[in-house]
């Protein structure tokens, strides 16, 4: 098969991930007798240096040519003053927009061999594996905003239509029919009018999945539950805002940020495949990124843009047994314990397809 891939490695530890998740589409493609042809292309932090803008018009015209992106991170403090105007951040949300691609999946497994890192109990963690579906090109992240220069108020505005809430419960249903049956909606029904009208549509599309259990949960209870019954969710469904923040809270679950993939897909079978973590500048250029949510990120391209199911498991695979085999990269470390650079890591995972 031949695909074209617009790579777009972004700021921080961007650029250092996205090398690696190339080095393993190369060898799955060597291997399975694929063709992929990598364009690489600014965006964010570093597009605005060089051209103005976080998300360049020939960086979106490349994206537009291509079958799927690859995208690192966007971000960093030289480009956070309170007063600018142009911010990374914007190229993304442009992105995710343009494409309309309004379902994120962002998958979330504990890893047996990393049971001991995280915070919680090991025994909480056993047969944890969910799939988070958030929606991405709705809700307070496009909402009417006002925010007037030192103005002493400012605001921003959750909306959400009936279709867009449909369309992304669709993804959900379907996503638990084929897995555990369960589907956990999350909103804050008691206060948001918007939550009032998430929920109605979800019990709407609920009528055509009647053989998926739905449960409704409010997000503020979510976040609790997640920690102390991880392993009863199988898909949970929300809105772009409470889907940001309960994804990094779950990646504790798989052992670090570093760790959760995500593809942000709409109608078709063009997607966005990036990482949920940002750019830690603080550890930027210092081989201590963990390449494996990038990776992971590659086997989901390979699986939903390209259709490609066993070479996804390949690399699923590949990490599993790297994580099993006890190699660790500085976040994913225990405390005090030995760890390799993120070359030597991704170079496991590459031994290992
Ligand atoms: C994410 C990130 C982004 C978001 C930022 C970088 C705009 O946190 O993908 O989770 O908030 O969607
Ligand atoms: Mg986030």
């Amino acid at each position: 098969m031949k695909a074209s891939i617009a790579v777009l490695p972004g700021d921080g530890i961007g650029p250092e991930v996205i090398s690696k998740a190339v080095e393993v589409l190369s060898k799955v493609a060597g291997k399975y007798g694929h063709e992929f042809k990598f364009t690489e292309a600014p965006m964010g932090g570093n597009a605005i240096d060089s051209t103005g803008q976080a998300l360049p018009d020939a960086t979106l015209k490349l994206c537009e040519q291509s079958d799927a992106i690859l995208l690192g991170a966007v971000g960093g403090p030289q480009w956070d003053g309170p007063t600018a105007t142009v911010r990374p951040e914007h190229g993304l949300l442009k992105l995710r927009k343009h494409f309309d691609l309004f379902a994120n999946l962002r998958p979330v497994k504990a890893y047996p061999a990393l049971a001991q890192h995280t915070p919680l109990r090991a025994d909480l963690l056993e047969g944890v594996d969910m799939l988070f579906i958030r929606e991405l090109t709705g809700g307070i992240y496009f909402g009417p905003r006002a925010e007037q220069g030192d103005s002493d108020s400012a605001y921003d505005t959750e909306v959400y239509s009936v279709p867009e809430v449909e369309r992304v419960a669709h993804v959900a249903f379907r996503a638990a029919q084929g897995r555990g049956k369960k589907l956990a909606s999350i909103d804050k029904f008691n206060i948001l009018a918007s939550s009032r009208l998430w929920r109605r549509a979800v019990v709407r599309v609920h009528e055509d999945y009647p053989e998926v259990e739905l449960e409704h949960i409010l997000v503020d209870a979510c976040t609790m539950h997640l920690l102390v019954r991880p392993a009863s969710f199988d898909v949970i469904v929300a809105s772009n805002m409470f889907g940001d923040i309960l994804t990094d809270e779950a990646s504790v679950l798989a052992g670090s940020l570093g760790m959760l993939p995500s593809a942000s897909l709409g109608s078709g079978a063009f997607g966005l495949y990036e990482p949920i973590h940002g750019t830690a500048p603080d550890i930027a250029g210092q081989g201590k990124a963990n390449p494996t949510g990038t990776i992971l990120s590659t086997a989901m391209l390979l699986r939903y843009t390209l259709g490609l199911e066993n070479e996804a498991q390949a690399v699923e695979q590949a990490v599993e047994k790297v994580l099993a085999d006890g190699a660790r990269t500085a976040d994913i470390a225990p405390r005090g314990g030995s760890y390799i650079s993120t070359d030597e890591f991704a170079g496991a995972i590459l031994a290992q397809i």
